[in-house]
């Protein structure tokens, strides 16, 4: 891991409602925030809302207001969410904002001095809903209707100035080649290389039908695609073209670590903002990480079908559960990788009393009541020195990182887990309270219950960015030393508890009736 990293979530159209996939998206981002944080990493963890654009302007002529007052309604929406979750981004950028607007008009005074932009007139197939342009092939492939909406695609012709996309062809193509790890999962990769090869045309990055946008430098009636001016939010947000107080000392996080983007606006991310920043000289990322889709009990989410899981439905998820419950549920069984993730309520309750319930909390709790009982809750000496534990404990810790470093969430949570579940099979096969009938076994009592309790701690460690509510509470009862004090190296390790220290009794997931679980409108 690098001393500092910057993690992004897409910026949120501020025309609709936050839901489920603007929960997810964040709350990934958020997971790894926190790790790489307690790993000693220097985060800059940016998310915000993309307020610009025809949709909005429409959006906020419908209700009779001005688009400013629906991106200011909206955007209070989208970080009222950021504080419900207790979500831990350093900053949430509008891209209504000044410290936006003046950088962008600067970068695209930088880009039509090199030539990279330039006026020309275009004729293409237009997705109106997606405010985007498809090629010939592209929009043939499509059967000429958008892949989102299904409306038809419309043929259309602007004056424009123009990104020179086609120009950066066989430099995407050597930095792909050249980064195996720039877009992920795989899969996503292959698909964007294969629409590559399709060949590359220059983007119209200007419009003229509409004016809530970002004006065009020297170009009067010329508003900035909103697509170019959302996608400039990752670099204006660090100040790299001026900024103003709020982004001072920001320059170190660019190059971002991970974009961290849903599959539909791939393209974007992993083909012309790549192609922008080489052109304003600027590097790349150094991946953009793509996931897929939540569905609904086996449907797409989509507005008309009006199933979308909205912000209500997930606050009684929230209710039910408690918000480690939620996190769990999003980080280990979503969609991270290339194929979509079933939403449903049996699963989340499943999900919540296997591991949360019988193992996260069951495994701390037998511990601590153990060690309770026998040996009047402080921590007795181990004769042995940890057995295999240590090792275990730096297998765990070790996959746990590998797992952060490639965004693989669940593989880091599986590390963690198989360590409780390591315990819980000790417990099972040395069978302490029995061991506990005879005081001739005393020393190697002691030595399970410390080994269980050492290896605890240490899960208890690597699930903090997953389940940040309880871990807290695990750390306090295993006498643990917070992240604030100690190095990672020295907390993430086996045998940190003294001898002596008191270990409490703890009981982390209540279980929840199956009748209660499914909390429905
Ligand atoms: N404003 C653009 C992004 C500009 S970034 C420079 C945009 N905004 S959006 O509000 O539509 O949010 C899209 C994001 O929401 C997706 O990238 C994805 O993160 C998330 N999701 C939307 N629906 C989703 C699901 N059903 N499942 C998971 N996430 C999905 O696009």
């Amino acid at each position: 891991m690098t001393a500092s990293a910057c993690i992004t979530t897409p910026i949120y159209y501020v025309n609709d409602r936050p839901h489920i996939g603007h929960a997810y998206t964040t709350t990934i981002c958020d997971v790894w925030a926190r790790a790489a944080r307690a790993m000693g990493t220097d985060v800059f963890f940016l998310t915000g809302t993309d307020e610009h654009g025809v949709k909005v302007e429409k959006s906020a002529a419908q209700r009779g207001i001005p688009p400013q007052q629906l991106a200011d309604e909206n955007a209070a929406e989208f970080k009222r969410v950021l504080a419900t979750f207790a979500l831990t981004n350093d900053d949430f950028i509008r891209t209504t904002q000044p410290r936006h607007v003046t950088q962008v008009q600067e970068f695209l005074r930088r880009l039509v001095k090199s030539g990279a932009v330039y006026l020309g007139t275009f004729e293409g197939w237009y997705d109106e809903g997606q405010e985007e342009y498809h090629t010939e092939n592209r929009a043939r492939e499509l059967g000429y209707k958008s892949p989102i909406s299904g409306k038809p695609l419309v043929r259309a012709t602007e004056q424009n100035y123009y990104f020179r996309l086609s120009a950066f062809a066989d430099r995407l193509a050597a930095h792909y080649e050249s980064h195996p790890d720039f877009v992920r999962p795989t899969e996503r990769r292959n698909e964007m290389l294969g629409r590559m090869r399709d060949g590359l045309q220059d983007v119209p990055i200007t419009r003229t039908n509409f004016s809530w946008g970002i004006p065009m430098p020297d170009a009067p009636g010329h508003v900035v695609y909103v697509w170019i001016d959302a996608l400039l939010n990752y670099v204006t947000a660090l100040g790299l073209a001026g900024g103003d107080a709020s982004t001072e000392g920001r320059a170190r996080y660019w190059p971002a670590h991970f974009h961290v983007v849903g599959k539909e606006i791939l393209w974007f991310h992993a083909v012309i903002w790549p192609a922008l920043l080489m052109a304003l000289e600027l590097p790349l990322p150094r991946c953009v990480y793509a996931h897929s889709f939540w569905i609904a009990d086996g449907q797409k989410m989509s507005k008309s079908l009006g199933n979308f899981v909205d912000l209500p439905t997930i606050e009684r998820y929230t209710g039910v559960y408690g918000l480690d419950a939620w996190r769990w549920y999003m980080a280990t069984q979503g969609p991270i990788a290339a194929t979509d993730a079933d939403f449903n309520a049996r699963h989340f309750h499943e999900a919540y009393t296997n591991d949360l319930v019988n193992t996260v909390g069951n495994c701390p709790s037998r511990v601590g009541a153990m060690i309770g009982k026998y040996c009047g809750g402080a921590l007795p000496p181990d004769a042995e020195a940890g057995g295999h534990w240590p090792a275990r404990c730096a297998t765990a810790v070790e996959r746990w990182e590998q797992c952060m470093g490639t965004f693989d969430l669940p593989g880091a949570a599986r590390s963690a887990m198989d360590l409780l579940r390591q315990v819980d099979a000790m417990i099972n096969e040395t069978e302490p309270f029995k061991l506990a009938k005879d005081p001739a076994n005393t020393a190697r009592l002691h030595a399970i219950l410390n080994q269980c309790a050492q290896a605890v701690r240490v899960a208890g460690v690597l699930l903090e960015p997953f389940l940040p509510g309880r871990c807290g509470d695990l750390a306090d009862a295993f006498g643990g030393t917070r992240r604030e004090d100690t190095p990672w190296r020295d907390r993430a390790v086996y045998g940190a508890i003294a001898d002596g220290t008191t270990i409490r009794k703890l009981a982390l997931f209540p279980r929840v009736e199956a009748t209660a679980a499914a909390p429905k409108a």
